[in-house]
């Protein structure tokens, strides 16, 4: 099956598609960006990542150079060009090629590029058995609501935490959890689950928002509100998710067992609501 590209309009195999050394994506991380992943042979919550592009593009100052339906068809083409049953769609948007200086042209000529590739199943262990995280000082900036390109501070703390032979670090700011550095959190504790709310400290998830759905549908009570670091240090359920990976237990926090040490009930239970929901096989 063939990786494919899409740069501003042009499809073409991957390993031929080709940005300017001056876009501003490169020289300056100014752009933002989504994934958007599919299930066997469907893409997933493709007008939510829309949106939410839209939403990051214009905290930036920067038009989408699509409109959402033209952006929907070219993704969907693309899509079937790279033809992988379980793929991911990536698609970041920069205010495109400007001689480097810090100040933007008024009129950037944006660069909307996506890559076709197929995504890898979660090992089945990381699901059944969870995975082990660290906790980390969150160092990113203030908003991290904008789902930017810039990923410095993400990918040293990722670095950090796979070093240490954990899977993801989970943030900590002033006491409170935020999210991992590529994932959203959750604790479940009295059978209520617990998340952050969104706004500038978390980016909002897409996976997040069809986990509370998926839980007030059970009738789960659900809390989004700020969690300390106390709750996750002593919550018998804690699990992340994101759109590469879906629902994925924490076993373990700087060393120690989450509870039993093994997925917790509620959590198990939203594994296979969240399976049921993306048509993924069990
Ligand atoms: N990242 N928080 C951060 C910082 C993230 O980077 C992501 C996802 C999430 C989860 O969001 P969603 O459920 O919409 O995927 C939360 C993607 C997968 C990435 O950077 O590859």
């Amino acid at each position: 099956m063939p990786e494919v590209a899409y740069v501003n309009g042009r499809v073409v195999p991957l390993a031929r598609a080709r940005v300017s050394v001056e876009d501003r994506g490169f020289q300056f991380g100014d752009g933002v960006y989504e994934l958007i992943r599919s299930y066997q042979g469907r893409l997933f919550r493709v007008p939510e990542h829309i949106a939410r592009l839209q939403r990051s593009a214009a905290a930036i100052n920067l038009p989408l150079p699509l409109a959402p339906e033209a952006l929907r068809a070219a993704i969907d083409r693309l899509y079937q060009r790279g033809g992988f049953p379980d793929g991911q769609i990536y698609v970041q948007l920069t205010r495109g090629v400007a001689p480097r200086q810090h100040l933007p042209p008024d009129e950037p000529a944006p660069t909307l590029v996506m890559t076709a590739r197929a995504l890898g199943p979660v090992p089945e262990g990381d699901r059944t058995q969870g995975v082990a995280v660290i906790t980390m000082p969150d160092i990113r900036w203030g908003r991290c609501d904008i789902k930017s390109i810039n990923l410095l501070p993400n990918i040293l703390m990722k670095q950090q935490a796979r070093r240490a032979g954990a899977y993801e670090a989970v943030l900590l700011r002033d006491g409170r959890v935020t999210e991992g550095t590529s994932s959203n959190l959750f604790v479940v504790e009295q059978g209520r689950l617990h998340t952050p709310p969104q706004g500038p400290e978390i980016l909002g998830g897409i996976t997040r928002d069809d986990v509370l759905a998926l839980a007030r549908q059970l009738r789960l009570e659900v809390l989004e509100a700020p969690v300390p670091e106390g709750l996750l240090r002593v919550a018998p359920e804690v699990f992340l998710t994101a759109t590469t990976v879906g629902l994925l237990p924490v076993t373990r926090i700087d060393g120690v067992p989450v509870g039993s040490g093994e997925p917790g009930e509620i959590t198990k239970l939203l594994v296979a609501e969240f399976r049921q929901l993306t048509g993924s096989s069990p």
